[in-house]
């Protein structure tokens, strides 16, 4: 079990190697990874070279964390997530967040790639989180409290912070993009869901599924920061087409679309 201390070691080399605070932190999902190279003067950290953070291992997920200016903002960018298929446990998957915090990063945008359990979505649409649920695996705040870091029990009604689903609404606009309001799934993988799996995550609400991201989203919750998460619907999810999934298709829509994906959200990061 981390202590406060843990997640200090990161924060500070990091901090000594910063020119200044980052306002915002941007999680990039897969296939999601060229709005980082929009980052102007960036200064770029392989995962491995940071202490106590993690690394990825999966090949679509590069594995760098940028710092640099975006739409004039400062931001610090993840092109690469962790997740807990990779085998890490929750607490692990709690790191990237709460160094985030303790850098004085005040907003977090988190992106990712999920299959489309509403009928009404096609692959390329955009689904901005408004709730979500994650019934698979323990919480990343499971274990002694780190009271600097937020309260043992906390409220998660807004979750997802209601100014900015309204703002990414507004930005949207002319974007030449489909945006709905959904609730993301998490599943925990590294198989995709059957199709009774999918029919049993309809019942339950969910809009779209993936395996990322609750871990950051509650992360971010516990320590009170602002949040706005983005979904690019990669595909249906499974038996909804009669055809398999692979992550190579998962992958081709997400890069299709990146080209309208980066300047919204560049947009957004502007206006937030
Ligand atoms: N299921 C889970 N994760 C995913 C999917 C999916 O259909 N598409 C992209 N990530």
């Amino acid at each position: 079990m981390y202590t406060i201390d843990y997640y200090r070691r990161s924060a500070d080399w990091l901090e000594e190697r910063l020119d200044d605070v980052p306002e915002i932190a941007l999680i990039l999902g897969s296939g999601l990874g060229p709005l980082a190279d929009q980052i102007e003067n960036p200064i770029v950290f392989d995962y491995k070279d940071i202490p106590n953070f993690l690394v990825s291992t999966v090949k679509t997920h590069a594995g760098k964390l940028i710092y640099g200016t975006l739409a004039g903002k400062k931001v610090i960018c993840m092109k690469g997530r962790f997740h807990s298929y990779e085998g890490y446990t929750m607490e692990q998957l709690s790191i990237p967040v709460r160094v985030f915090k303790l850098l004085g990063v005040q907003k977090l945008i988190v992106t990712n790639a999920a299959g489309a359990v509403n009928l009404t979505y096609k692959p390329g649409d955009i689904m901005i989180i408004n709730d979500q649920i994650k019934l698979a695996l323990d919480s990343p705040l499971r274990g002694p409290n780190i009271d600097e870091l937020g309260p043992r029990f906390f409220d998660v009604t807004k979750m997802f912070t209601p100014a900015y689903i309204t703002l990414a609404h507004h930005c949207a606009e002319n974007s030449g993009l489909t945006v709905h309001d959904g609730t993301y799934m998490f599943m925990s993988g590294p198989q995709y869901e059957t199709p009774a799996e999918i029919r049993a995550c309809r019942v339950l609400g969910a809009d779209a599924v993936g395996m990322s991201t609750v871990n950051e989203t509650l992360t971010a919750a516990q320590c009170g920061m602002p949040l706005l998460g983005l979904t690019v619907i990669t595909n249906m999810a499974a038996g909804i087409l009669d055809k398999p999934l692979s992550d190579e298709e998962v992958n081709e829509v997400a890069s299709t679309i990146s080209t309208k994906f980066t300047a919204y959200v560049k947009k957004i990061v502007e206006a937030i």
